[in-house]
């Protein structure tokens, strides 16, 4: 199986915690494709939610993982994209979730809300989880 590659974007107030994430993808064996932002200087999260889309629409990447303060902002940005499915989960369940039943395809966390320990939790059970289909892939198709 060919190595997946992962997006990984981030304002400043997601710097931090992207950085610690790509480290941690890099150690589960994807290629880790870092779009950003390299400092904690203020930026625009729609910039880089952007970018993160870009490289998934375009086939640069499998999947993505965006970190903002809150994941909100984030979530906001790359869900306006049609096909992008962005899920701000805060504990394994719900990075679990976002695969088994809605495909989700971009990870968002809030490095001001969510513990680095429980963030770490999301990326390990988010990118070993696959979507189930079934009556899920009806429901996702209705997304559009
Ligand atoms: C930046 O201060 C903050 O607004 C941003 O990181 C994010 O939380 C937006 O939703």
């Amino acid at each position: 199986m060919s190595q997946k590659t992962i997006a990984v974007g981030a304002d400043h107030g997601g710097y931090e915690m992207k950085e610690e994430l790509a480290k941690q993808l890099d150690g589960m064996g994807f290629k880790v494709l870092n779009l950003g932002t390299d400092s904690s200087d203020s930026v625009d999260y729609p910039d880089f939610a952007l970018l993160v889309v870009k490289a998934i629409e375009d086939g640069n990447a499998d999947q993505g993982v965006l970190v903002c303060g809150s994941g909100i902002g984030m979530s906001i940005a790359a869900n306006r994209h049609k096909g992008i499915r962005a899920a701000l989960c805060n504990d394994a369940i719900s990075a679990e979730l976002a695969r088994q039943h809605n495909d989700a395809n971009i990870l968002v966390l809030g490095e001001r809300l969510t513990e680095i320990v429980k963030a770490k939790q999301c990326v390990e059970r988010f990118f070993s989880t696959d979507f189930e289909g079934g009556r899920h892939e009806r429901r996702v198709k209705k997304l559009g």
